[in-house]
């Protein structure tokens, strides 16, 4: 039995990581931050359109999700509430700063093009803390989820880590 996730749920997943880790590294007020907000700002938005793309990848594939072996109930209990977590960070924290964005100026360019904002939040203050609480949290929940993996992989010794990577299992 083939215990993998199917290719394309791996690609999706990890390029949302490298995704997340670029937006993380130019995170900061992208209205004075030049490049590196632009960036910031297209790596946000690149997550969120993926986000629908793996919604889709999910569903086509959803028969063969590998079913990895379970150590204890509550440990799938947890994974399904990271996973929820996961998932509903990757839309709502990109939202949020497109808001906050949209709270500090009216005129924001992206490869030249002007990006459309919400002018009725404009000015509002708390919208860059949510954004910024959001995707802090959101960070920490990833280095959660990475840590499970790794503890899997190097002190249970299961191929929950591997059902995520290309090479073929044992
Ligand atoms: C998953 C995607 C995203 C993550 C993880 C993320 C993460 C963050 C973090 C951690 C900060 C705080 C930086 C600091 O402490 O100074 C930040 C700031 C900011 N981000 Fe994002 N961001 C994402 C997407 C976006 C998008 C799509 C936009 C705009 C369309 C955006 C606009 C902003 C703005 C305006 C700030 C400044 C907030 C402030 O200083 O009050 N972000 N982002
Ligand atoms: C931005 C970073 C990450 C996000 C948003 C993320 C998200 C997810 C999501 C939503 C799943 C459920 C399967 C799916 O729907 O694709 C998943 C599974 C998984 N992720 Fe991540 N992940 C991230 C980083 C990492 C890292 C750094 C590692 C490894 C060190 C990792 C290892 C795994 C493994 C092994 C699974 C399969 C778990 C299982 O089936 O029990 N992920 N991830």
């Amino acid at each position: 039995m083939n215990n993998n996730y199917p290719k394309p749920m791996i690609i999706m997943h990890w390029i949302t990581f490298v995704l997340v880790v670029i937006v993380y590294l130019t995170s900061g007020d992208p209205t004075r931050t030049g490049l590196q907000g632009q960036i910031h700002v297209i790596g946000g938005i690149s997550i969120f359109i993926l986000f629908f793309v793996r919604l889709s990848v999910v569903f086509l594939y959803k028969r063969s999700i590998p079913q990895n072996e379970i150590i204890n109930p509550y440990q799938i209990k947890l994974f399904k509430i990271v996973r929820f977590t996961l998932y509903v960070s990757l839309c709502v924290v990109p939202i949020a700063g497109w808001l906050a964005l949209s709270s500090f100026t009216d005129n924001f360019q992206v490869f030249s093009l002007n990006l459309p904002l919400l002018s009725s939040v404009r000015e509002v203050k708390y919208i860059g803390q949510m954004h910024q609480f959001l995707g802090n949290f959101f960070i920490t929940v990833v280095g959660l989820h990475a840590c499970a993996a790794l503890i899997h992989h190097f002190i249970f010794k299961d191929n929950v880590l591997k059902s995520m990577l290309f090479k073929k299992m044992k």
